[in-house]
């Protein structure tokens, strides 16, 4: 994995051009778009934007609707210059980071990581659909309990069935017996086509799916499937990490991902990402889309460009090697947490390649979760996990005085044991 650091004046300079390739509103001819500047009263073109690129490509205001990686390259010509930033965040995603080959992949910025999830899933139910003529009723998703609630929102919405496999409660892997029973079920109710989903760190506990053991299941079984890998939360941090990542591409079973780059990458909120192996986004197309250059292959419809561009900084602005430090640094200050966690003899997982410790609820009092803003598996119920993120507001401090609270918190029930 691979892709240059480079220095901001470079970035300043490389997004200037690339807005310069864009329309602008105010110096040339437009009559076609509904697409202008910013309200000037609120949003006028101040001088300190020559050296606030991202700034400046919010105010260049560029719409990056359709889906730009198509090697016959027709998109909205007005906005080529950005366009070409993102399908240079969407390449360093599927090349450098999930291993992909060269230029064998299409995707978009997405607004989150839900919908790229969803537009997995509605591609595939198109895929089969045109491919084998098949009824919605004949397809369903088929992920861990785990999974994200975007899973349920994606059945629920291209109204397919779902079936949702078990979870081993101390390691979070799939239970595959459950698996197998899930799968014979669905067969039974008149499934014959799936879309299964791995996580690559669960929202709850960071978990990582075992994919081998599921797809050797399928094979076996000679299940037709297609597999969506949900990275939105680990897409930034285990690739990074680990040195035996099994959810790449180099994977063939695998056919897409989700990443998302406001969560671990910092970069505001807007900006999940859809990446899927070329010969796919053809089935997210709406032919009326006739206004459109190239037409539409998202879910989306008009995106803010300049989320697009946000990510490219944050890549760019690093460096593959300056990101792989900086999560070795976050991934540390997790370690040192769990080590403090064990000396409590407090339970939790954690998977060592991701920055979250899930404490069961009930070695931690809800006085403690509560001031910490620790958060629980359900917001509903009493809980049965409470969540820690090692994010990079997390300093030190804060978890140092977290863990002075917690000991005195354990040694005063300690007492009330011994008294009883
Ligand atoms: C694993 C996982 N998938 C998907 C999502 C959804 O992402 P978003 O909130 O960006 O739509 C999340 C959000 O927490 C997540 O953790």
């Amino acid at each position: 994995m691979f892709w240059k650091k480079i220095a901001q004046v470079e970035i300043n300079d490389i997004i200037k051009k690339a807005i310069a390739r864009n329309i602008n509103y105010r110096e040339q001819i437009l009559l076609g778009l509904p697409g202008t500047f910013l309200d000037e009263e609120q949003f006028y073109p101040a001088p300190f934007l020559e050296d606030s690129p991202f700034l400046a490509t919010l105010i260049n205001n560029p719409n990056h609707i359709g889906c730009h990686t198509f090697s016959n390259g027709k998109s909205e010509p007005f906005f080529a210059g950005t366009q070409q930033l993102e399908v240079e965040v969407l390449k360093i995603c599927a090349e450098e980071i999930l291993e992909g080959e060269t230029d064998a992949h299409d995707g978009y910025v997405a607004p989150g990581g839900t919908e790229a999830n969803i537009q997995a899933v509605w591609l595939y139910r198109n895929y089969y659909q045109k491919t084998y003529r098949a009824k919605a009723e004949e397809i369903a998703i088929v992920y861990s309990q785990d999974s994200h609630y975007s899973m349920p929102k994606a059945a629920n919405i291209l109204g397919l069935k779902q079936y949702v496999v078990t979870v081993d409660d101390d390691s979070r892997l799939i239970n595959i017996n459950d698996f197998d029973q899930q799968i014979k079920k669905a067969q039974k109710e008149g499934v014959k086509y799936f879309i299964v989903i791995q996580n690559m760190a669960t929202t709850m506990f960071g978990s990582v799916d075992d994919i081998d053991k599921v797809t050797e299941y399928l094979t076996q079984h000679d299940v037709e499937f297609k597999l969506h890998v949900d990275a939105a939360f680990g897409g930034f941090i285990y690739p990074f990490a680990t040195q035996h990542n099994a959810l790449t591409f180099k994977n063939k079973d695998i056919t897409s991902f989700t990443l998302d780059g406001h969560k671990m990458l910092q970069t505001l909120y807007g900006t999940g990402i859809f990446i899927i192996r070329k010969g796919y986004m053809k089935y997210g197309l709406t032919d009326e889309a006739n206004y459109v250059s190239g037409k539409d292959y998202t879910i989306s419809g008009s995106r803010s460009g300049a989320n697009a561009v946000s990510l490219w900084m944050i890549l760019k602005s690093y460096g593959s090697m300056g990101w792989a430090v900086k999560i070795q640094k976050l991934l540390d200050k997790t370690t040192t947490l769990c080590h403090q966690l064990d000396k409590l003899s407090i339970h939790y997982y954690r998977n060592p390649f991701v920055n979250i410790i899930t404490v069961r609820a009930e070695y931690i009092s809800e006085e403690i979760a509560k001031k910490y803003h620790l958060v629980p598996d359900n917001t509903a119920q009493k809980p049965k996990w409470w969540k820690i993120v090692v994010m990079q507001h997390v300093q030190q401090g804060m978890l140092d005085q977290f863990i002075m609270e917690l000991k005195v918190e354990n040694s005063k029930n300690k007492k009330s044991i011994a008294t009883l």
